[in-house]
């Protein structure tokens, strides 16, 4: 059974999953808005020790048996290995089926991967963004497109270590010329790749691109939504020629590589976020900690709570929430949890026996496909 029917029969089947954020980087790219900051030496063994006392803080005694570890961020990679090593032994996660750690090709290197092995990492999920130098440069990263290839290289001999790679497309500068360099790029690399995680650019507030857009320094900064559209389609008609099917909106596999922590997500399962910013969602109550790293160590250092925000979704919200996230990916969403489907998104999407999913020309409508079945279905 393939892993969508198993979350078809059981959605629980990943459930809980832990998210560990790790706010270091070499340099903030120009597009990032998650909370980040360029690493300082002495900050590091301080969260780090942070976390561990979060993790203890908030583990939920001897039934606690977490499925998927996620070590995102931030740039994992930066890390000496010996500390993620001691990071993971403290924690104690016993029963693992998956345990991802997020790297920049700048910083990783076959002596952390070995590390990585023995800590019992299964999967790297490699933030490439593109191949073509103009765009790694208009991003502001400290890699170039051969850096990232010796790094896919270098993860893909890793026996048992499954690779997953990041791309961003509709940047400003990106012609239909640089994103065929990347996709050309990318079918190079295909046979080393298990996993593809792709996203439109998005313009955040509070970015160095939001500031020079602002300030008109910089005269596009995105794609308009039709080249989107047709970066998008193209996308997939490539990976799918490769082998990847795709199984959430923005995400492609091949089979049996399908990321089961974020399934566990996008099916509402529970999860436990660690470190400032990272979000939880358990027992129906979702809850993010402090966003600046500063306030975290601080509240962690006194022992105190890190929670900054918590919701209750109301019976509607959730429905929606529910809806949304199953449309997105191919586990789709049960009919019986919606009425008909009104005929005004018939072409949007398929019936699958019992669930409903979204059609090729739905998956970029998925927002507006969720609110028509869950308001007039
Ligand atoms: C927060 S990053 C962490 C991974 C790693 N540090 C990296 O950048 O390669 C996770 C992924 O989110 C995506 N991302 C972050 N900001 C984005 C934005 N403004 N628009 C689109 N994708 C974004 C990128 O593809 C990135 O690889
Ligand atoms: S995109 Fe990745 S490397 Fe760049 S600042 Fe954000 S987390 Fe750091």
């Amino acid at each position: 059974m393939g892993v969508i029917e198993d979350l078809r029969s059981d959605p629980l089947a990943f459930s809980p999953g832990v998210y560990v954020h790790i706010p270091f980087c070499e340099k903030v790219c120009t597009y990032c808005a998650f909370s980040v900051q360029v690493a300082k030496s002495e900050y590091v063994p301080r969260y780090l020790e942070a976390i561990a006392n979060e993790h203890e803080l908030r583990e939920s005694g001897s039934s606690w048996s977490p499925k998927t570890l996620y070590i995102g961020g931030g740039t994992p990679s930066l890390l000496d290995g010996a500390l993620l090593e001691n990071l993971v032994a403290r924690m104690r996660l016993k029963d693992l089926q998956e345990f991802t750690v997020e790297a920049n090709p700048e910083s990783i290197n076959d002596e952390k991967l070995k590390l990585y092995r023995r800590a019992g990492v299964t999967r790297v999920s490699l933030g490439v963004q593109s191949f073509d130098d103009n765009i790694l440069r208009f991003f502001g990263r400290t890699h170039d497109a051969e850096t990232a290839k010796r790094a896919i290289d270098l993860i893909s001999r890793q026996e048992g270590i499954e690779l997953s790679i990041d791309l961003i497309y509709g940047a400003g500068p990106e012609d239909a010329w640089s994103w065929e360099k990347t996709l050309n790029s990318l079918k190079e690399v295909a046979d080393q790749v298990d996993h593809i995680s792709c996203y439109a650019l998005t313009l955040e507030k509070k970015t160095k691109l939001s500031v020079l857009s602002k300030r008109a320094q910089v005269s596009k900064v995105v794609q308009d939504d039709d080249t989107l559209a047709q970066r998008y389609y193209y996308l997939d008609e490539v990976l799918q020629a490769l082998g990847f099917h795709n199984y959430e909106t923005s995400n492609w596999a091949r089979d049996g590589y399908e990321s089961r922590h974020n399934l566990n997500y996008w099916v509402r399962g529970e999860y436990l976020g660690l470190g400032c910013s990272a979000h939880s969602f358990i027992a129906g109550v979702r809850s993010a900690n402090v966003f600046s790293m500063n306030r975290y160590l601080a509240k962690m250092e006194r022992r105190e709570d890190p929670t900054d925000f918590q919701e209750t979704l109301s019976a509607e919200q959730e429905l929606l929430e529910k809806v949304l996230l199953g449309l997105r990916c191919s586990v789709g969403v049960p009919a019986s949890d919606v009425g008909e489907i009104p005929p005004s998104i018939l072409k949007l999407v398929h019936r699958q026996g019992e669930y409903i999913t979204l059609s090729k020309e739905g998956r970029m409508l998925a927002d507006r496909v969720a609110l028509e079945l869950v308001t007039k279905g």
